[in-house]
């Protein structure tokens, strides 16, 4: 096969970026959006996240595939072309070749430089499946390239970063994914609603890791904005809230605080929060009347006993 292509089809637009960053501090409800976690220091942190013994959702998932990966391939049935939405090391998506043997594999992130050493390792293990990495936004759009997929596609959105939607934007990215899916399948991992004290656990855990993940996005906006944010002047807090069946992480500033960056600056006071993310949780019925409503007809559903994390087959 030949060697990997690699497209980046998105340029980020720095100056727009900075732009909407700046105003979402300055809304009354201050926020930092969730991308913002994901500099180098913080992909190693979110890294060391799923090896926490309170941070159920890797682990959950990774028996579902283990236990019921060859009863998903019977099911999804022949693959052309998978697409692992989010892909960084391409880890969970290699796991499943040998049992979905897709004839080629797209890589999908925001960089293309994310997926690129993971993928020339990845096309050494498994010469024969034809790769991309494909470097877009897919979290606002999903128009792929022309002449990208051949044959059904499998859209593979695992990690239950679904959740870090709000059901709308659930909904409207799995409207997305199924415009696109016609004759294929979308194969998606869901973290689902259970007792509080695991759920906040698992978002505050007794080693400080999830707030030093959220701590650093601090460090990772004054990079790119040019603020002054003191780090030891915030503290991790960390949610859930029933009624939305949601965690919400916050930032909360320990003292009167202002911060300044290039053209603008806010006071906080004490006690005041920046929200950071949300990760929903979703039970069974809810999540298959969200994968309904986004247009897949037949819907199939691997979950644990436990009733931890669910893996839901969509097929248009
Ligand atoms: C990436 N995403 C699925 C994680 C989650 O559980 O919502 C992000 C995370 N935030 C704190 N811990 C993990």
């Amino acid at each position: 096969m030949p060697e990997p292509r690699f497209l980046q089809i998105q340029q980020v637009d720095a100056g727009a970026e900075r732009a909407v960053a700046r105003a979402a501090l300055l809304a009354p409800r201050a926020s930092i959006a969730p991308k913002y976690f994901y500099d180098r220091l913080g992909s190693l942190l979110f890294e060391a996240i799923t090896a926490l013994p309170e941070y159920y959702p890797t682990r959950a998932e990774a028996r579902l595939f283990e236990r019921h990966g060859a009863a998903m391939a019977q099911a999804i049935g022949v693959v052309g072309t998978m697409f692992d939405l989010g892909a960084g090391s391409c880890a969970k998506a290699a796991g499943l070749f040998p049992l979905i043997e897709p004839a080629r594999y797209v890589a999908v992130d925001v960089s293309v430089e994310f997926v690129r050493e993971a993928l020339r390792r990845l096309h050494r293990e498994h010469p024969r499946i034809e790769m991309t990495a494909l470097g877009m936004d897919f979290s606002s759009s999903l128009a792929l390239p022309a002449g990208l997929s051949h044959g059904r596609p499998l859209f593979f959105y695992p990690g239950s970063s679904i959740g870090n939607f709000t059901p709308d934007e659930a909904l409207a990215f799995l409207r997305r994914v199924r415009s696109q899916a016609d004759g294929g399948a979308l194969l998606v991992g869901v973290d689902l609603v259970k007792p509080r004290q695991v759920l906040e656990a698992a978002y505050d855990d007794a080693l400080g890791v999830t707030a030093a993940f959220n701590l650093n996005m601090l460090r990772h906006l004054n990079g790119v904005i040019g603020s002054d944010f003191d780090v030891a002047q915030w503290r991790h807090v960390a949610l859930y809230d029933e009624n939305a069946s949601r965690i919400e992480m916050h930032l909360e500033a320990c003292a009167p605080t202002l911060v300044r960056w290039p053209g603008g600056e806010r006071r906080f006071a004490a006690g005041e929060r920046i929200l950071t993310e949300y990760s929903y949780k979703y039970t069974l019925d809810r999540f298959e009347s969200l994968l309904r409503a986004a247009g897949f007809t037949q819907t199939r559903c691997w979950s644990d006993d436990r009733g931890d994390f669910a893996i839901f087959l969509g097929l248009p």
